[in-house]
């Protein structure tokens, strides 16, 4: 929204949200206070606010003064009831209906932005359109491909824009907006149910690549062969391409996991079973990788870390944002303080309380037993003193110019690395003397 506040002056947008502490951040007058760290959000921000861009709690006079209204509330994985922990909870999108059907008098384009399973707009259209009230409302799907971390350049420069609808001007009022800086062959329309099932698949597709890596990292490691070569020789192969194939430590974030569980159930919602199966396998690679890295470090240190000081460098589930869900870190961390040891984390941007909640929340031991094994520091330096050893989890670029000389002189010896994000320089860090371990090598 700020994006296109930036690109379309003349459009008048607002933001309502429930939760009035986060409208406040956002409405904070020191922009380093924003709830989002992405690079150059900030900035868009500082330009647009209370320009064209507002923030507010008042969700029923924003629905009012509204033409078309964006629904972009979160739809975690459901953690009850049917479908626990695949299905995707839809009672934010459900509510958001039903406040938009309550409150509207005039005509309105009701665009999905939140990634929601196929056929939501189906629901979306059936509250909708019994109001009783005479209102018309078109719905269009209109889902986000912004990766995190790269948000900006993402939402300027898009490989593609998608709109599903059903009514041709609701469409072409949206693509009137993109228009503005998106060339227009790079705008798709299609129908609703195509453009709800595209944001899964591509997402599914991009996950399923950092699964086959990683499955042949482990390969790689047992016969000699070095991931970073075999994916740079398929990915020049031009049916294949070369990105998304850095073999990591598994991959993280909000979508990921979310959308492939919410595919897989939808698959066996309709009794294809084969195709369920066939992408689940993604979720089970990507956690085989997780716990195989933390199971080689505990292997690596003798066979056990209890008592051990195992420093952790990242927490946020990719660099350059300070978002932590389902970011590795969290499961190495609960499997490495399942053997006892201590733990030390350092990450540019995740502050220390956001390292517990996350820990918490697995509910593996009681939250003051990860306050003594766990502690997060604001220098990496003091982080990895004393050391066994160091996991590198996210790609900050900061970790690369670190004075690893002096980080292996405060640690103890020998001194292991293991890099679950291939970033470090195996020759130098060798030459340094630490033992150096890195995924598919
Ligand atoms: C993803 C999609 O890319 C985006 O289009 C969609 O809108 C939301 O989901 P995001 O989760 O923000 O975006 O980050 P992404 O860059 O896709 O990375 C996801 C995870 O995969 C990260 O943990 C990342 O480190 C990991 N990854 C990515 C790898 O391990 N290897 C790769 O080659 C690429």
């Amino acid at each position: 929204m700020s994006v296109i506040a930036k690109q379309c002056p003349d459009i008048q947008i607002t933001l309502v949200d429930v939760n009035a502490a986060r409208i406040a951040a956002w409405n904070d007058d020191n922009l380093d206070n924003i709830p989002v760290y992405e690079p150059g959000l900030a900035e868009i921000v500082g330009e647009c606010r209370n320009r064209n861009l507002f923030f507010s709690t008042d969700i029923d006079k924003a629905i009012d003064e509204a033409d078309m209204i964006f629904i972009s509330v979160n739809t975690p994985t459901k953690n009850y009831g049917r479908g626990k922990g695949m299905a995707a909870d839809l009672k934010y999108i459900e509510l958001c209906a039903r406040q938009i059907a309550h409150v509207a008098k005039n005509d309105k384009i009701v665009v999905e932005k939140s990634t929601l399973p196929v056929r939501t707009a189906a629901a979306l259209k059936s509250i909708l359109d019994n109001t009783g009230t005479g209102v018309n409302f078109h719905i269009l799907s209109n889902p986000e491909f912004l990766a995190e971390g790269t948000a900006i350049k993402d939402l300027l420069e898009p490989d593609r824009v998608l709109i599903g609808g059903e009514n041709k001007d609701a469409i072409q009022a949206l693509v009137d907006i993109y228009a503005r800086w998106v060339d227009r062959d790079k705008i798709l329309t299609t129908n609703l149910w195509s453009s709800e099932l595209s944001k899964l698949t591509a997402n599914a597709f991009l996950a399923q690549r950092v699964s086959s890596i990683n499955s042949i990292s482990e390969l790689c490691e047992k016969t000699g062969a070095n991931v970073d070569e075999v994916a740079k020789a398929i990915g020049m192969d031009s049916r294949i391409g070369p990105k998304f194939l850095k073999a990591s430590v598994g991959f993280g974030g909000s979508c990921f996991q979310k959308d492939i569980l919410n595919l897989v159930y939808i698959a066996r919602s309709y009794n294809l079973h084969k195709v369920a199966d066939y992408w689940e396998q993604v979720i089970i690679m990507n956690d085989h990788q997780k716990h195989r890295f933390a199971d080689n470090i505990i292997q690596t240190l003798f066979n056990t870390v209890n008592g051990k000081k195992i420093a952790i460098l990242g927490w946020a589930f990719k660099k350059d944002t300070n978002d932590t869900r389902e970011s590795a870190s969290i499961y190495v961390a609960d499997y490495l303080l399942n053997e006892l040891a201590n733990i030390s984390v350092y990450d540019p941007k995740v502050p220390a309380e956001k390292v517990f909640i996350d820990l918490d929340n697995l509910n593996s031991r009681p939250s003051e037993e990860n306050r003594t094994l766990v502690t997060v520091e604001k220098d990496p330096y003091l982080a990895c003193k004393d050391a066994h050893a160091i996991a590198i989890l996210t790609e900050w670029d900061e970790f690369k110019d670190y004075d690893w000389k002096r980080i292996k002189e405060h640690m103890m010896k020998p001194a292991f690395i293991f890099d679950g994000r291939k970033l470090l320089n195996r020759k130098e860090m060798e030459a340094l003397g630490f033992i150096y371990y890195a995924i598919g090598e």
